[in-house]
């Protein structure tokens, strides 16, 4: 195109082919849908054989009913728990037993087991659940 030639596969890669608006729409649907799913999950939520296998002073990210949880039980038998996702950009966080916060692989944000954003590049705190 920028030549002047013509070129079977024009179309193909045309610009305007793709509707960003239309499936940002969707996009915006499914995310609320996710995290609706999620919250609600939560909610309800029984310490049961999953929070279970976290022991005291022990954190771990769980499955609860087909969600993952960053969990963290204190000494007082108290369970935290976080959406495990990072606020930064979204990978899936890890707990450093020696220190006690929540790491994110990627790019080293931490959080304390509360969610407090300790380091960046995370420039929120970790969602409470
Ligand atoms: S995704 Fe966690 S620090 Fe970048």
């Amino acid at each position: 195109m920028i030549t002047g030639n013509e070129n079977t596969d024009a179309e193909l890669y045309k610009p305007s082919r793709v509707k960003p608006v239309a499936g940002f729409n969707e996009f915006v649907k499914n995310a609320v849908d996710v995290i609706g799913n999620l919250a609600s999950s939560i909610i309800n939520f029984k310490d049961d054989e999953e929070f279970q296998s976290v022991k005291n002073g022990e954190g771990k990210i769980i499955s609860y009913n087909g969600n993952k949880i960053a969990v963290y039980r204190d000494d007082d038998g108290k369970l935290f728990k976080l959406n495990p996702a990072c606020t930064h950009i979204k990978c899936e966080v890890a707990f450093n037993s020696s220190e006690k916060v929540w790491e994110c692989p990627c790019h080293g944000s931490r959080f304390s087991i509360t969610g407090e954003m300790f380091t960046g590049p995370a420039r929120r705190n970790m969602e409470n659940l």
